[in-house]
This record gives C-alpha cells, sequence and structure tokens, in this order.
C-alpha cells in the first residue's frame, strides 16, 4: 500500500538561527494491505510532515514514494481518489451538523446525492452517531466530533485512510471505543496508517509500529518483534544464591540466551522467546538438582523499546501532554 525510498523534507531557512530544519531525513517504510500501521514518535519527530507528504499535501524534498501503487511524484490525482485523510485539527464544519458534514464530504468527492445519503447512514449507523449527528458540530464533545471526522475521511471509500493523532484529548473509555471503529475499518479491508503518542495504543492497535525520532526511523515491526528485538524476554528464576554459578554455567552457552543478571535471590535471562527456553531451561535446573522456588516471564514494555531505541522515555512526555 505504501512503499518509500529514502523520503526527505527539509525547510528551509526556518530553523534555529535561520538554519534549515531537517523535519524527514532518508524514511523507508512499507506499510502491507489490510494492516493497521502506527506511526510512534514524540513532539517534532517528523510525523505529520511524512503524513503530509504521503497525502500528497507537500512536496518531498527528496527520494520517492508508491502509494496504492501510484507514483508519489507523477500521479498524485490517482492517490488522491484512492486515500482519506484525518488531519490532526480535524476538518468538520462547525455549523452544519455530522450528518450534513458526511453527505458533503462525499459530494465533494463525486457521489452522487442519493449515494452520498446513503453512505452516511451507514456510517451513522456504524459509528453509533444516531443521537448527535442531526445537531451543530459546535455543540459535540472531542469524542463525537473525532467520529465524524472519521467518517468523513472514509465516505468515498478510500482503500487507504492515513489518521493524525486520531485519539489525541479523548478520555480512555472514548479512545477504546475510537480503536474498536478503526479496527472495523480493518475488518473491512481499509489500511489505516495513524500516528500516536500513545505507547498503550501502538500496543493493542497497530499490527505494524514504526517508531520516529528526530525526522528518522529508530525501529519498525510488530510490537513483539521490537519488544523481542530490543531487550528479549525476561525469565527471573528464583532460586539460593548459593546456586547461581552452577547455573549460570549451566546456561550462558545455549544459544537463545542473550544475558543472564542476578538479583538478590534470582536469575535474570534475557531470551529471544520466553515460551520456548521456558520448557527447555527447566529440565536442565531440575536435572542439575537446583531448586526453583519462583518463577516469572515478563515481556518488555514498548516505553523500554522506545528509550532504547532512542535513548528517552516517551512515557515522560506522553504524562507532561496529558498534564497540559
Ligand atoms: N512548514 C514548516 N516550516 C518549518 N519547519 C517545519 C514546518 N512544518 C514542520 N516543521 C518542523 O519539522 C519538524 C517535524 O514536525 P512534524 O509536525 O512533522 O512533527 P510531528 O512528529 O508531527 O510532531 P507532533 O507530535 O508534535 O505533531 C519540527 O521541528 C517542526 O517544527
Ligand atoms: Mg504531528
Amino acid at each position: 500500500m505504501i512503499v518509500t525510498q529514502d523520503l526527505c523534507k527539509t525547510f528551509p531557512g526556518r530553523g534555529g538561527h535561520g538554519s534549515a530544519v531537517e523535519a524527514v531525513k532518508n524514511v523507508n517504510l512499507q506499510v502491507k494491505q489490510g494492516e493497521i500501521f502506527g506511526f510512534l514518535g514524540p513532539n517534532g519527530a517528523g510525523k505529520t510532515t511524512t503524513m503530509r507528504m504521503l497525502t500528497t499535501l507537500l512536496p518531498p524534498s527528496g527520494g520517492s514514494a508508491h502509494i496504492v501503487g501510484h507514483n508519489l511524484a507523477r500521479e498524485s490525482k490517482y492517490i488522491r481518489q484512492e486515500i482519506g485523510y484525518v488531519s490532526q485539527k480535524g476538518g468538520c464544519y462547525e455549523l452544519a451538523t455530522g450528518y450534513e458534514n458526511l453527505v458533503l464530504q462525499g459530494r465533494l468527492y463525486g457521489l452522487s446525492r442519493a449515494a452520498a445519503v446513503h453512505k452516511a447512514d451507514e456510517l451513522v449507523q456504524s459509528f453509533h452517531m444516531e443521537e448527535y449527528c442531526h445537531r451543530k458540530v459546535k455543540t459535540y464533545s472531542g469524542g463525537q466530533r473525532r467520529h465524524v471526522d472519521l467518517g468523513m475521511g472514509v465516505m468515498h471509500n478510500p482503500k487507504l485512510l492515513f489518521l493524525d493523532e486520531p485519539t489525541t484529548g479523548l478520555d480512555p473509555t472514548s479512545r477504546t471505543n475510537f480503536w474498536d471503529e478503526i479496527k472495523k475499518l480493518r475488518e473491512r479491508g481499509i489500511t489505516v496508517f495513524l500516528t500516536t503518542h500513545y505507547l498503550e495504543e501502538a500496543d493493542s492497535l497497530c499490527d505494524t509500529i514504526c517508531i520516529m525520532d528526530h525526522g528518522t526511523v529508530a525501529a519498525q515491526g510488530t510490537a513483539l518483534e521490537l519488544k523481542r528485538h530490543v531487550a528479549g524476554d525476561v525469565l527471573s528464576i528464583g532460586m539460593s544464591p548459593d546456586a547461581f554459578a552452577q547455573a549460570k554455567a549451566l546456561l550462558e552457552t545455549r544459544p537463545d540466551v542473550r544475558d543472564i543478571q542476578t538479583t538478590a535471590d534470582a536469575l535474570k535471562l534475557y531470551v529471544d522467546a520466553g515460551e520456548h527456553a521456558l520448557p527447555e531451561i527447566l529440565p536442565l535446573l531440575v536435572q542439575a538438582k537446583i531448586t526453583v522456588t519462583t518463577l516469572e516471564m515478563a515481556r518488555p514494555s514498548l516505553d523500554e523499546v522506545f528509550l532504547k531505541t532512542t535513548g528517552r522515555s516517551l512515557q515522560n512526555e506522553d504524562g507532561k501532554e496529558a498534564a497540559q
């Protein structure tokens, strides 16, 4: 659905002391059909800039991209017909009702009045907008407004939908409801490309996650791949400290053991895949007559991945933002 090669964007002369801002540097992305692709990164990482280039709104300074099979540089007209875009700010007309906004959007995309009305009815039902859709948008809550934005993004049945921070500012319940709507779009075969600051959103919603930092891709993969790639699963095996040396000697030569550390009463084993390592490691310890007192298997959080790949925690920035 999306392939980019060394995509770049430099804004001339507007950075500190009038220098150029390299907002996006050599970004290579691959987005598969039917997936929810999450673009994760702190403020200023280059997420919106990348999205604006992919949606044909901003010409790249370098590199190339194909969107839904069309060349970004030469076939933007075709790309626009295939994609939907919901910007960070949204695009509803405040003085019209949500329903009128939907129909107008359909008409702007060339649907007949009957087809636009039919599609708007379908979306009102699907996104549960019956209660408020005939009121003016200016009276809506943030969540209701985001639902209308989402509806406007899919009025013309795009194959690929871009959502820039669709859930920022929503309360936790509205946010999880919104995730359900996005998953419904995926069930209908729509590929979704979204940006977010929320780690738990990327973790539970996105099939593939791309971590952006300072205009470059810091890491890309499924949540599980990223977690394993960065730190591996952690097996904490409780035992008497007297047995540490023997257990270490027994386990450190295994190819799937990346690192072994000790705490006061446990051996911490960093392994490629905990579910495979555990059933093989336990019998070894039993055979060596080492008594295992406690056992725990844990996966690193996405924030740990973020910390390891960028040297910073996104959680703090997230928290700061929530407090604003
Ligand atoms: N038109 C512009 N002119 C100059 N600099 C720009 C322009 N648009 C964006 N930038 C800069 O490019 C960098 C990336 O901005 P971008 O909006 O892509 O970040 P983002 O990852 O979407 O951040 P956020 O999470 O805050 O939305 C920032 O340093 C920003 O100030
Ligand atoms: Mg942005």
